[in-house]
């Protein structure tokens, strides 16, 4: 932790908060409402018809429904905070980049929960040391799940690894999806950064974070034998 910043427990509490505290939260309520929303309408519930097998199926329903209630949680906090519904609504405020990407395949969704998950891991990491306890404790039954999202991502990488076929289009969609991922992290030097640590919401910088996530997606990929792609940087 870089900051230090006392707990507070409850929405009610956050009458006697800065109005900049209550501003930060609010941002990052928002912006994993949208988020989570979108990536399920984008990937995870198509990609229940890309799935090869009723097994594969079945997993990917599992998923798309953690999704949408990782959304339907940070939604019921940003009904708490009283953030107008157009605030968080897709079709009015952009979702991430990372949402951006024309999603055609298996091997491309597997791909997608191997490192957007992972990236969203590292998001949840500071979510759950956050000073603003109801975000903790979202941050603290979404994380499991999150890491079954990348660990089911890794597993069908692996199994798809074992053609040569499957392989390439892995590899491929490695290629296709890095370059997409170090916006998720914001700008170098971000203002709201800044806020978020002097609050003790986040405990590292955008360019950290970034850093962090680029070299642990690279040895996931590397452990499958694979190439993570030289990408620019945000
Ligand atoms: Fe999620
Ligand atoms: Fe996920």
């Amino acid at each position: 932790m870089t900051s230090e910043y006392h707990e507070v427990k409850t929405v009610a509490d956050l009458a006697s908060e800065p109005a900049e505290y209550r501003e930060a939260i609010t941002k990052i309520v928002i912006s994993h409402t949208v988020n989570e929303l979108y990536g399920a309408q984008v990937f995870d519930e198509p990609a229940i018809a890309l799935a090869p097998t009723p097994y594969a199926k079945w997993l990917t329903c599992r998923i798309a429904m953690e999704e949408y209630h990782h959304h339907v949680r940070f939604k019921a906090l940003a009904d708490d905070l009283q953030v107008p519904p157009e605030a968080t609504d897709p079709k009015q405020k952009r979702p991430l980049s990372i949402f951006g990407f024309p999603m055609k395949s298996w091997p491309e969704f597997c791909v997608i929960k191997m490192l957007a998950d992972l990236a969203e891991i590292l998001q949840v990491e500071d979510l759950l040391h956050c000073s603003f306890v109801p975000l903790r404790n979202i941050g603290r039954v979404t994380m499991p799940e999150e890491k079954f999202h990348a660990a089911f991502g890794k597993d069908f990488c692996t199994e798809l690894c074992k053609t040569e076929e499957g392989r390439a289009a892995v590899q491929r969609a490695i290629d296709d999806y890095a370059p997409y991922l170090p916006k998720f992290f914001g700008a170098a030097g971000s203002k709201n950064n800044e806020t978020y640590r002097k609050y003790a919401l986040k405990a590292r910088r955008n360019e950290q974070m970034r850093e962090d996530f680029l070299s642990r997606a690279r040895s996931v990929v590397e452990s499958l034998g694979l190439r993570f792609p030289e990408i620019a940087e945000a």
